[in-house]
């Protein structure tokens, strides 16, 4: 009897010891238009969670940015009491303003109460993974960690998070967290047109550290390149289904979360996530991030 649901693209990968399947859903499309207020369609974002959950999906990330409180309160609708297995991966770092915009929010004070509230909305007492996002809205910024990550570090200890992990970071951060305690996850953002911290994803490949890159299918511009459009129509797929099966490829450590408020997406995602590349597309599409 073959096995119900079958198994997902890519299998597992293990952060600490939380085994997720490497293809997750990142839920923060789900929330009203750019990221603020509840969604046009309340019970269809309560279908997707559901149905990532019966595709076999075991990681979820989100943030009580999302809505803000939106996206994890739908999440709880949805999923709560959570299966077991299931992880639900949270940030914290940045808060919402009235215009929409993510000021940083990083003061010991303001990373507890964003802890504090994640555990609230998602109706947990203990956060599965927690990433510390840095920079800001234009990207990765220099600058020491130490006093945020030490905060959440701080909230580990006491038992209130699992594991730890940085987002939005450069590869000096990813160190000086690492020279203050372990993290289980990059997360970033990546994709066949930006490859920036390619150098990054071997490296934490190497250390086995998950990357988890965000944006993986553009995001707010979705991914556009007629070489992509040239590999998918030779496989008779979907652009955004090539672009997820590169990223497969592209590391073991290389964890997908793409975003979708639609069944119908997710559903092709996830088999398009599980398409043959050969080397001669392999060797098209390394083209297109290297411009
Ligand atoms: N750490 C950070 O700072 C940070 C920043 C941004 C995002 N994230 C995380 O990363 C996750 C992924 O990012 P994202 O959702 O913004 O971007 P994404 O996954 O690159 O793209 C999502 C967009 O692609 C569309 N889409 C998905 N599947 C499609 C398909 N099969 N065909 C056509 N369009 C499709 C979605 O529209 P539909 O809804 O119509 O399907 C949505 O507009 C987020 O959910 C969030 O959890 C983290």
């Amino acid at each position: 009897m073959s096995a119900y649901p079958p198994p997902l693209p890519g299998g597992t990968w293990t952060m600490g010891d939380l085994t997720v399947t490497r293809f997750g859903y990142g839920a923060m499309q789900l929330a009203g238009p750019w990221v603020m207020g509840p969604p046009a369609d309340h019970d269809g974002a309560i279908a997707v969670l559901r149905e990532a959950v019966d595709l076999g999906i075991t990681h979820i990330d989100t943030s009580d940015a999302y809505g803000p409180h939106i996206t994890n309160r739908l999440i709880r609708e949805a999923l709560h009491p959570y299966p077991e297995g299931l992880h639900v991966v949270t940030k914290v770092g940045a808060r919402r303003d009235a215009q929409g915009g993510w000021p940083t929010a990083r003061r010991p004070e303001q990373l507890r109460h964003q802890v504090e509230e994640n555990l609230e909305s998602l109706g947990r007492e203990t956060l599965d993974l927690v990433n510390l996002r840095l920079g800001d809205a234009q990207g990765p910024q220099a600058g020491s960690i130490a006093e945020a990550f030490e905060t959440l570090v701080d909230l580990q200890k006491q038992g209130v998070v699992r594991h730890l992990g940085v987002s939005n970071a450069t590869a000096e951060q990813v160190t000086e967290a690492q020279g203050i305690a372990p993290i289980v996850c990059v997360q970033n953002m990546y994709n066949l047109a930006h490859r920036g911290d390619d150098e990054l994803i071997d490296r934490l490949a190497a250390e086995g550290v998950a990357y988890v890159p965000f944006f993986p299918l553009g995001g707010f511009s979705p991914l556009q390149s007629s070489v992509l459009s040239a590999v998918a129509a030779r496989l008779g797929a979907a652009p955004m289904s090539v672009a997820l099966a590169w990223l497969l490829h592209r590391s073991p450590n290389i964890l997908l979360i793409p975003g979708t408020s639609s069944v119908a997406h997710l559903r092709e995602n996830v088999v398009g996530a599980g398409l043959p590349l050969s080397d001669e597309d392999l060797a098209a599409l390394e083209g297109i991030g290297r411009g």
